[in-house]
């Protein structure tokens, strides 16, 4: 009898965790692909939103001339993390993953892209400007686009290939290098990391800067369809159900939050099959949006060869490391991009949301 009711709760707790999980709000729950009424410029900068950006803030702001076939990219930077990112790295390394991505989805709708990037004289702003010209044939997929992550799980600690080093720094004019798990350059890299993650997880005004971009609740991703939700960190399953119902953003300030990451963070940097890093002579806005295409594109190569791939940017990011890192692992240039890479057995489907069209594309 109490066996029966022993397994009876259990079964019921299953199935309750398994209901609410369901309820969790992601990016197939929440995104209507773009119809065939739709314009091929509609579908292209609806695809370009999917590129990674730093903490899913979606910097950008489109406009877009249908007539003349031409989108502008432009910064938004009522969207820059101020503190975590005063030069604006990462504003322009997030607008060159979507200049990327806005690429390779108009060479699948058959177009072929112009780009050329502007300065706003009264902002002093950059802006990329890419003009379509129709091609008429369909170049690569849009598959890639659509499953590329950043995956936050832990990695096989494998070296990647040769042949998919390859493949991944392909035409990347040699400012992309790959940090082996058997170089002394990947445990620096790796007790970096934690030590960066751990010194800006704690400082005030980046905790701050944070909760401002955590979506724990439903609700709030529904409302701003922005930011880091809760599965979008990789808490899922009971921890995920718990985290989406009963966690403010504030609560992501709190000593055993933060605590968690850390350690969320030292499995991740232990458990990888090495880094990439890309470096560029300049460092500019030009320079980052470069960072950003290439960032961007091989993140969808990733994706098709079963890597994981990770930005994690603090050792460059906080004060007190970043100098100290160009020296030891820079041979040229500055280093503008880190990220863990390595194979894994299963990819997830995204589920970070992005904004709708209407809430960040104008007609010219
Ligand atoms: C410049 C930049 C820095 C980033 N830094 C981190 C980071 O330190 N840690 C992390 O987990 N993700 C980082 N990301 C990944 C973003 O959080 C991620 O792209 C965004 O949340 C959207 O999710 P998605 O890539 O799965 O679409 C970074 C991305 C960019 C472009």
């Amino acid at each position: 009898m109490k066996q029966i009711s022993i397994t009876k709760l259990i079964t019921t707790s299953f199935l309750l965790i398994i209901m609410l999980s369901s309820c969790v709000t992601t990016r197939k729950s929440i995104t209507k692909t773009p119809g065939s009424q739709e314009s091929d410029l509609s579908k292209i900068v609806f695809y370009a939103s999917f590129a990674g950006n730093s903490h899913n803030t979606q910097p950008w702001m489109v406009e877009v001339c249908e007539k003349e076939n031409e989108i502008l990219v432009k910064p938004d930077f009522s969207r820059h993390l101020k503190v975590v990112d005063p030069t604006s790295r990462g504003l322009y390394i997030s607008l060159g993953a979507f200049v990327e991505n806005l690429c390779q989805a108009s060479a699948f709708y058959g177009f072929s892209p112009m780009t050329e990037i502007y300065k706003d004289h009264a902002s002093g702003h950059l802006f990329v400007n890419v003009k379509l010209q129709k091609s008429n044939s369909s170049k690569g997929n849009i598959s890639s686009i659509e499953k590329r992550m950043t995956l936050r799980t832990p990695y096989k600690n494998t070296e990647i290939k040769k042949e998919h080093i390859e493949v991944l720094l392909d035409g990347t004019d040699s400012c992309v290098s790959y940090i082996s798990p058997s170089m002394p350059q990947c445990n620096y890299i790796s007790q970096k990391t934690l030590e960066s993650y751990s010194q800006q997880s704690n400082r005030d005004d980046a905790k701050k800067e944070l909760a401002e971009w955590i979506r724990f609740s439903n609700k709030l991703v529904k409302e701003n369809r922005d930011g880091l939700t809760t599965a979008g960190m990789g808490i899922t399953g009971f921890a995920g159900v718990m985290v989406s119902h009963m966690f403010k953003p504030e609560d992501s300030m709190k000593d055993s939050f933060v605590n968690k990451g850390i350690d969320n963070v030292r499995n991740q940097v232990q458990n990888c099959g090495g880094w990439l890093l890309i470096t560029q002579n300049q460092d500019s806005p030009e320079s980052w949006i470069q960072t950003g295409r290439i960032y961007q594109r091989i993140n969808l190569r990733c994706r098709d060869l079963m890597i994981g791939m990770h930005p994690m940017n603090q050792m460059i990011e906080e004060a007190g490391f970043e100098s100290d890192a160009n020296r030891y692992l820079a041979t040229k240039g500055r280093i503008q991009f880190v990220a863990r890479i390595g194979y894994v057995d299963k990819y997830p489907e995204p589920v970070s949301v992005r904004r709708e069209l209407k809430d960040f594309v104008f007609a010219k």
